[in-house]
């Protein structure tokens, strides 16, 4: 969709001006086109006039603004759905997990946020009559429970050959959120090179929370977070990928009432992520899975199972 805008390329952007959006991170021009005036003008230390012209010159060389419906519907058309193993899970996402969208599953430790990244990194693999893409997996670890061993008793139950499937994942262990970040930016290559139609970073967040603590780090952790999922959703629309992502629940035991649990990253994640799943333990292997805020989806509830094969039905 985009290939690279230098920032002294955009129309009212000298030296200088350049020189400061790096600085402060605001050096990718989707920052900027997605960011207001006032916000652009206090980074930028420049009149909020002249902020609002070099963005809507970036916006311009992005071509973001209106499109007509038919292109939307296009689009759309374009949009594929890779098996989570189980029908049930399935149909509660519409079909699958979709490309062009970023899918969230938040949870509990143990919930089977993990399992459900082998599942799909397996299952992005299989023929598309079986559910699949034919194509590989990019695999953004950040947590060190990347594990090999499990995906080849998933690949081996699904009847792929584990050695072949393990080749056609393309893993990173990501060290700090910076670093995350940076494998994130630097991925399209390896998406072009290696046929990639799912992106997963297991988990987006823990990393983030991590290295912003305190409240007074807040905003600035936030903000990061909010530029690192535009830039997934940037890859999923140029490449027609699934984007798959974790997020780890923490307790909340001020909440007496309702889900004792909240997202971590609150908000900024709920206008980014498409789907959120809420994963929860049931009873022994079972799963309860919820849709949470989906725009054109109802939200309910649908149970499945992580047994040795991985995701199955109940
Ligand atoms: P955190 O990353 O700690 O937040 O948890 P998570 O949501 O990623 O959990 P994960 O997906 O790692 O789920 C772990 C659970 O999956 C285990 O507690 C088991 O119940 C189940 N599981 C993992 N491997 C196997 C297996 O080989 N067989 C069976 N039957 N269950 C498994
Ligand atoms: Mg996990």
């Amino acid at each position: 969709m985009t290939e690279e805008i230098r920032l002294e390329d955009i129309k009212g952007v000298g030296p200088k001006i350049a020189e400061k959006l790096r600085q402060v991170g605001y050096d990718d021009p989707m920052t900027i086109a997605v960011s207001s005036p006032k916000e652009l003008a206090a980074i930028a230390e420049i009149g909020e006039l002249q902020a609002a012209k070099i963005i809507n010159a970036v916006r311009e060389m992005l071509k973001i603004g209106f499109e007509t419906a038919d292109k939307v519907l296009e689009r759309k058309e374009k949009s594929l759905q890779i098996t989570t193993g189980s029908k049930a899970l399935d149909e509660l996402l519409g079909g699958g997990v979709p490309t062009q969208e970023i899918t969230e599953a938040f949870g509990a430790y143990g919930s089977g946020k993990t399992q459900l990244g082998f599942q799909l990194a397996v299952n992005v693999q299989l023929p598309i009559e079986q559910g699949g893409l034919e194509r590989n997996c990019l695999f953004i670890d950040s947590e060190g429970t990347f594990s090999p061993h499990r995906i080849a008793s998933i690949a081996k139950a699904k009847g792929l050959e584990p050695e072949k499937v393990l080749k056609n994942i393309y893993y990173a262990r990501a060290y700090n959120s910076d670093h995350q970040i940076l494998l994130v930016e630097r991925a399209k290559d390896i998406i072009k090179e290696h046929n990639i139609g799912l992106i997963i970073v297991d988990s987006i967040t823990s990393h983030f929370r991590a290295d912003y603590v305190g409240r007074g780090l807040l905003a600035e952790r936030q903000q990061k977070l909010n530029k690192h999922l535009h830039t997934l959703q940037k890859l999923a629309d140029a490449f027609n990928l699934a984007v798959y992502i974790t997020n780890q629940v923490m307790a909340r035991p001020d909440v007496l009432f309702g889900d004792p649990t909240a997202p971590v990253g609150g908000h900024i994640l709920g206008h980014i992520s498409y789907y959120r799943v809420y994963l929860r333990k049931s009873k022994k292997n079972l799963r309860i899975a919820r849709l949470i805020d989906a725009p054109n989806l109802p939200e309910r509830e649908v149970v499945f199972k992580i047994t040795e094969n991985g995701i199955e039905d109940v």
